[in-house]
């Protein structure tokens, strides 16, 4: 679904979500939310933030499950997804801290192995994500499932592409700063959820977009894995677009 611009396309992406919030609500029932990081999805959540505020939507009956973290990574650095998330979205509406789960950065290595099994598997306990929100790297990634990621993949460690590395140089102060290694959800873990938003905005992701819907399918370029599944939306403003 094409937009006239991110704003309007956040809006409906964070209309979407609510009236899922609401709809769990009325049957008793959590939503479960996998989320996601990047400049991307910040107008989705200030969205969310405006209807807490103004609309009274409770985000109580909330579950949520990011899809990454940097590793190492400390929860109270202001690179962390933890931080991230606590800034754009957590800090500012009522869900209950014990609903939120980010892939924990401050694991031993020996440890990471049995905390992403225990990630799935709270995930699954739950009866699964029922929407999972993504933004798109341009190396393809989706999380940090980066190129040569395999379509059944778990939650994981995993070593981070080196245009990956680039990309975020800015906000950890030079390239050499970024962390070799995150942990992230698999394309397996994204593919269980009952419906799956991919957003992008800017021409600096049309020709990732073009490759990621029209593209042959491959390891190449994770993303393509999203054109086998049934119940995908890509959600793009006009310049994202303009290469399809
Ligand atoms: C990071 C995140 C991804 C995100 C990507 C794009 O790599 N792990 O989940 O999609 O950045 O970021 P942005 O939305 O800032 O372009």
């Amino acid at each position: 679904t094409v937009y006239p611009n991110q704003h309007i396309a956040s809006a409906k992406v964070a209309r979407i979500i609510a009236n899922l919030i609401l709809e769990k609500q009325k049957a008793g029932l959590p939503a479960v939310l996998g989320l996601a990081t990047g400049a991307t999805p910040v107008g989705v959540y200030k969205e969310l933030i405006r209807l807490h505020k103004e609309e009274a939507l409770s985000f109580k009956n909330v579950i949520t499950f990011n899809l990454d973290e940097y590793y190492p990574m400390k929860p109270t650095s202001v690179q962390s997804y933890v931080a991230f998330m606590n800034e754009n979205l957590f800090n500012h509406i009522d869900i209950d801290k014990n609903n939120i789960h980010i892939p924990d950065g401050t694991l031993a290595l020996e440890d990471i192995a049995a905390f992403c099994m225990a990630y799935e598997t709270k995930i699954s306990d739950l009866g699964g994500l029922d929407l999972q929100l993504l933004g798109i790297g341009r190396t393809g990634h989706i999380g940090f499932n980066e190129p040569g990621s395999a379509p059944n993949s778990g939650t994981r460690l995993v070593t981070l592409d080196d245009l990956t590395r680039s990309d975020a140089s800015r906000d950890f102060g030079g390239k050499g700063n970024v962390p070799v290694k995150a942990i992230t959800m698999g394309i397996g873990t994204i593919f269980k959820a009952r419906q799956i938003i991919l957003m992008a905005w800017s021409q600096k992701k049309a020709s990732i977009i073009k490759k990621a819907v029209e593209g042959e399918i491959s390891a190449e370029v994770p993303s393509t894995y999203l054109q086998l599944s049934d119940h995908v939306e890509f959600v793009l403003d006009e310049d994202a677009a303009s290469f399809l």
